[in-house]
């Protein structure tokens, strides 16, 4: 590992495979492509509703904590917005029709683990989820509403109308460089991003699985 950079730099540098895996999913491709369809996108609010619930009760749980409180911004909170999109992709009664996938389970479950009580494992899980929601998210908002005939109904999840997303990106590595994390803080910090991308990219992986239509087994 470097030293002579912050650790907002060796962050994105040690975890560039861990994003191309999350990234290059069956799912993630033929939802840019624009193969799916607003029910197949509809999977994804709904399986990330669940995350942004366990997260931003986390959140809350943090906002006074002196080191993972300054991470913590109203104007990032997605969860009335994926409820909003998720009302108008699957109909008023879309709390009674949607549920947890295995790997989203396995997800909350960490979440639970460490998010609540541990300062960096809190900031790894709220880094990997919100400045991704700040940068491929952009890219995937332009998407949908392309591909899928979506307007803001069915995309708020990707619109931050109170932030500048390139501005608050430096803010949040600003805050990241001046984390006072030892060594070995700043490793298990790190891990713990690692285990969040592979987290997000089981539960996309799970619903390409479910979506995509699936090639027959080989006899
Ligand atoms: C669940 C899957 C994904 C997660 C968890 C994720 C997470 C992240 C994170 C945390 C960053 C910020 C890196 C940093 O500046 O420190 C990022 C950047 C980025 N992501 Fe993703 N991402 C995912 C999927 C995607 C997809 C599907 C795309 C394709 C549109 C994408 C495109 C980008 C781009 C273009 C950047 C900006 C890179 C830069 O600033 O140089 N991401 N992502």
């Amino acid at each position: 590992m470097r030293y002579d950079v912050g650790l907002a730099m060796k962050l994105r540098e040690l975890t560039r495979a861990d994003h191309a895996a999350a990234q290059s999913t069956g799912y993630f491709d033929a939802l840019l492509a624009g193969r799916l369809d607003p029910a197949g996108y509809a999977a994804l609010a709904e399986q990330l509703y669940f995350v942004y619930e366990a997260l931003e009760e986390a959140a809350e749980r943090m906002r006074d904590d002196p080191l993972a409180g300054p991470f913590v911004s109203d104007e990032l909170h997605r969860l009335p917005s994926l409820a909003a999109d998720l009302a108008h992709l699957l109909g008023p009664d879309w709390k009674d029709r949607i549920s947890p996938n295995g790997t989203t389970t396995e997800y909350r479950e960490r979440l639970r683990e460490v998010a609540f009580t541990w300062p960096a494992g809190f900031v790894a899980h709220h880094y990997t989820r919100y400045l991704g929601d700040l940068s491929g998210g952009q890219i995937m908002r332009r998407v949908l509403r392309r591909a899928y005939g979506l307007g803001e109904a069915g995309t708020s999840f990707y619109a931050f109308p109170d932030l500048e997303p390139r501005a608050f990106k430096q803010h949040y590595r600003q805050l990241l460089d001046e984390a006072p994390w030892d060594a070995v803080e700043q490793n298990r910090f790190l891990d713990e991003v690692s285990r969040a991308y592979r987290l997000n990219t089981a539960m996309v992986d799970e619903l390409g699985r479910s979506v995509l239509p699936q090639r027959p087994e080989a006899a």
